[in-house]
């Protein structure tokens, strides 16, 4: 993969992707990470405390994205349950995938989802995902899946929101593509 377009040299820099479980995650990185959401979504940081206390759970996981140490890319992925003809499967919900705004159009975007992507997969894990429709292009370019939209509820409704899967086995697929995808956020 060809990285960085813009005038950011990678020689000698240090670039890597770790994975935290929440109860792993250290105060000061939860700080860069509210911090560098902050750069996106208009919350104050003690809304967005209190937003991790009530969403997330121990079994989630932080993609984190350092350059040098500093963080610059970030995904959550939360540790979900979904019932399937009385089967659990479990699954990712992919949230906040984010990189710093000075960052942005370099290729890191997808080498996040990259690692998101392999992290699933992994796992044996199905990925699912919910954003706004202009956003999906760049999930189709990272092998995600468009749900059909009358077939998705996000929490017992409706959602106005573009859903997408990732490794959902081929089998599952026909079948959820019968039905309808129920995703529990929380
Ligand atoms: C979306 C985001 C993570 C992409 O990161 P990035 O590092 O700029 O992406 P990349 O440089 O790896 O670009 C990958 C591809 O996606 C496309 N892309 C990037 N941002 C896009 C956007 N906002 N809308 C549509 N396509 C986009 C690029 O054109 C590029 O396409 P190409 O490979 O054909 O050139 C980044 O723009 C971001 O943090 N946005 C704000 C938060 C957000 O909207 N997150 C998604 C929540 S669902």
């Amino acid at each position: 993969m060809i990285l960085l377009k813009k005038n950011i040299l990678l020689n000698g820099s240090c670039l890597e992707i770790k994975s935290y479980k929440n109860p792993k995650l250290s105060y000061s990185i939860k700080r860069d990470i509210i911090n560098l959401k902050k750069t996106y979504w208009k919350f104050s940081t003690s809304s967005q405390l209190n937003w991790f206390k009530k969403n997330i759970h121990p079994q989630d996981v932080h993609n984190c994205l350092f350059l040098n140490n500093k963080l610059i890319g970030y995904t959550l992925l939360r540790n979900r349950k979904m019932l399937i003809n009385d089967n659990k499967k479990k699954y990712f919900l992919i949230d906040t995938v984010t990189i710093s705004k000075e960052f942005r159009k370099n290729n890191f975007g997808n080498l996040l989802m990259e690692f998101n992507n392999n992290f699933i997969k992994k796992k044996n894990y199905i990925g699912f995902l919910l954003c706004k429709k202009e956003i999906a292009k760049f999930y189709i370019n990272n092998n995600w899946k468009n749900i059909k939209k009358n077939k998705l509820h996000v929490d017992g409704k409706k959602s106005k929101l573009n859903g997408m899967y990732y490794n959902l086995p081929k089998k599952l697929q026909s079948e959820l593509n019968k039905n309808s995808f129920y995703i529990q956020t929380n």
